[in-house]
């Protein structure tokens, strides 16, 4: 495990889309073997894919070859609704890049059939090779992608019902009105996400860092589904200073000495 601490999240934001950015150029994708990244929404990754347009716009990257998979979206809401995750993931990312559209997949919380949505998505995944790089974000509560407290960790893409902390986290984007929220989801799994070749979970501000204390200094607990990342060979979670601050001085030492040494 790896902790990357940034002094804020400008410089948190540059230091993860730099690392998708070089995972990416270094896996030399081609036609023959695309790069497969999973893709999160919500307000932390919105610099990240702010700095990754950059890096595509003066040319030091393509996504010509890379196929994504988003971590969620919401059961009823139109993929025109400027709150979808379809319209975030467009408008904040791929409509600013070379990526086909066939390429970027997220789950159609409209289908008629959810559970055979979930499905088809796992299929799709299996069948692009599995996720090279999993970007994640988390909510307050430690759930990653819609995992609420209490989800199995060994879960794979299904429906949720979203808890009541996320609900009101999320009625922000929604004019603070309760009521206009979806209360139902489309979520790979935590078993979806630790499949992955490689994860990568953004974590910034004050407000995130008791979850960031769950996830690294407590044991694997499915009440903080984003701790179940501890037993993954390759993560790194990316943070800022705010977010660092109910850790103990000495993980910040171990781990980061950990990091600097080349050693997890
Ligand atoms: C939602 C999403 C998560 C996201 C979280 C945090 O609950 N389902 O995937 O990580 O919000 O969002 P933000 O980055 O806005 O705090």
């Amino acid at each position: 495990m790896r902790l990357v601490i940034l002094e804020d999240y400008d410089l948190a934001s540059e230091w993860a889309a730099k690392y998708i950015r070089n995972r990416i150029i270094q896996f030399k994708p081609s036609a023959e073997r695309y790069f497969t990244l999973g893709l999160p929404t919500g307000s932390t990754p919105y610099g990240c894919y702010k700095k990754l347009i950059e890096y595509h716009k003066c040319g030091d990257i393509s996504f010509k070859y890379v196929k994504t998979f988003n971590m969620d979206e919401y059961v009823g809401l139109p993929c025109q609704h400027p709150e979808s995750y379809h319209s975030y993931m467009w408008n904040n990312f791929f409509k600013h890049i070379d990526i086909d559209p066939a390429n970027a997949h997220i789950l159609d919380g409209n289908a008629e059939d959810l559970e055979a949505e979930c499905q088809a998505f796992e299929q799709k995944i299996s069948e692009a090779g599995g996720i090279d790089l999993f970007v994640g974000g988390i909510g307050p509560d430690g759930h990653i992608a819609f995992n609420e407290p209490g989800s199995s960790l060994v879960s794979r893409t299904r429906v949720k019902t979203l808890a009541k902390d996320t609900i009101v986290a999320n009625a922000r984007f929604f004019g603070n009105d309760l009521s206009k929220v979806p209360t139902m989801a489309l979520t790979v799994g935590v078993g979806t996400v630790m499949d992955a070749r490689e994860v990568m979970i953004l974590i910034t501000g004050a407000h995130k860092a008791f979850a960031l204390y769950k996830a690294i200094e407590e044991g694997v607990n499915h009440m903080w589904t984003v701790s179940a990342f501890q037993q993954h060979p390759r993560t790194i979670f990316v943070c800022d200073e705010d977010a660092t601050l109910e850790l103990r001085v000495k993980t910040i030492y171990l781990l980061t000495i950990l990091w600097y040494s080349g050693r997890r």
